[in-house]
């Protein structure tokens, strides 16, 4: 095998990620990035929400194009790649299948293995990306990561790279979704985290009060939030309809400081349980800039040692499925030809 060969030299994986609307690309050398290529899909925003029909199209005609353009951004040749990784699940059953399909051709006409990568864990395991030039602070085993997103909303005890345990999740809604939809009753697009972010900037977080959900041990909810949301709005128009137009910026800061404070308080509920004041963030939402302003106060307060991702490492991108399987390949851990992908939400 050509495995056997490549022994003794650089590891280089390729990774590959096609679970939702992202067909991205990446290429690692011993854990540090070369490339890092994504494909957004455009299509959907049309229909305010990504169409699976569609977004499995359009990763048919992006796969061969973003593989190529992130082979030659790492100034390497196909032949030098030790293994091909790509996201198995959870996700959209025909988007996966692209990856899962592409990595199976690609590893038998290359005679090199497959590594399959849960995309959770991925989202968790990018605080290992590491870049030439740049100081590296990866963290150390176990610690606590917040993983929030469009889909999940999960606090995760982080053992090892194998070993997570999720110990707080939604039991409705997740906060991007809650963020989403709030946004689009401010007549924002889709998806809303980035607006709500933006207005919220010129906005007054302490105008108005929305009822918090008093969920039991770490687990969340955001479904009551964001109907206490819509039905304060729905009594101010009734007697100002231009009351959106005239607190938008107000209305967004302060659904903000609620998601945030919810967020927040459950992970520092967790982190006295557990002893533990390592604390990461992962996913789209990591992208907030008042939830990574409460990462700050609470390492100020709290003594905690917080990892916030790269903004590029925290929507979905092939560089945390490549050090994710970089994990997995030095385990020998190599996947089957004859895997197929899942599309439910396991970690
Ligand atoms: O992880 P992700 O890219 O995709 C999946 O959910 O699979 O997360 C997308 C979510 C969306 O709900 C989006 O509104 C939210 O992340 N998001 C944000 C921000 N940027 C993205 N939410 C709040 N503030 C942001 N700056």
């Amino acid at each position: 095998m050509k495995e056997e060969c490549k022994k003794n030299k650089d590891v280089i994986i390729l990774g590959i990620e096609s679970s939702c609307d992202d067909t991205s690309a990446a290429i690692i050398r011993n854990g540090f990035l070369l490339s890092n290529v994504i494909a957004s899909q455009a299509v959907h925003s049309a229909y305010g929400g990504v169409v699976p029909e569609l977004a499995s199209r359009a990763h048919q005609q992006n796969i061969i194009p973003t593989v190529s353009e992130a082979i030659k951004r790492a100034g390497v040749q196909k032949e030098d790649i030790s293994a091909i990784a790509y996201t198995r699940g959870p996700g959209l059953i025909g988007s996966l299948l692209v990856g899962n399909s592409f990595a199976k051709g690609f590893a038998t006409a290359l005679n090199i293995p497959m590594v399959e990568v849960n995309h959770l864990q991925a989202h968790v395991l990018a605080h290992f990306i590491q870049e030439e030039g740049e100081e590296a602070h990866l963290p150390e085993f176990p610690f606590l990561c917040l993983l929030v997103s469009g889909g999940n909303s999960q606090i995760i005890l982080v053992n090892a790279y194998d070993d997570m345990q999720i110990v707080g999740q939604t039991i409705d809604d997740a906060a991007g979704e809650a963020f989403d939809k709030c946004a689009k009753v401010l007549g924002g697009p889709y998806p809303g985290g980035p607006f709500i972010d933006k207005l919220a900037k010129e906005g007054d977080a302490t105008a108005f009060t929305f009822s918090k959900p008093h969920i039991a041990g770490f687990d969340y909810s955001f479904s009551g939030l964001k109907t206490s949301f819509m039905y304060s709005i729905r009594d101010q128009l009734a007697e100002n309809p231009n009351f959106i137009e005239e607190r938008k910026a107000d209305l967004a800061a302060s659904i903000q400081k609620t998601v945030v404070d919810v967020l927040m308080d459950k992970l520092l509920k967790a982190s006295r349980h557990y002893g533990i004041k390592r604390v990461a963030v992962a996913g789209g939402v990591s992208a907030n800039s008042a939830l990574r302003g409460a990462y700050q106060a609470y390492a100020q307060q709290y003594g905690w040692e917080i990892f916030l991702p790269k903004f590029s490492y925290t929507t979905d991108n092939a560089a945390m499925i490549a050090i994710t399987a970089l994990f997995k390949y030095k385990d020998g851990l190599f996947d089957s030809i004859d895997s197929v992908p899942f599309s439910k939400v396991v970690i």
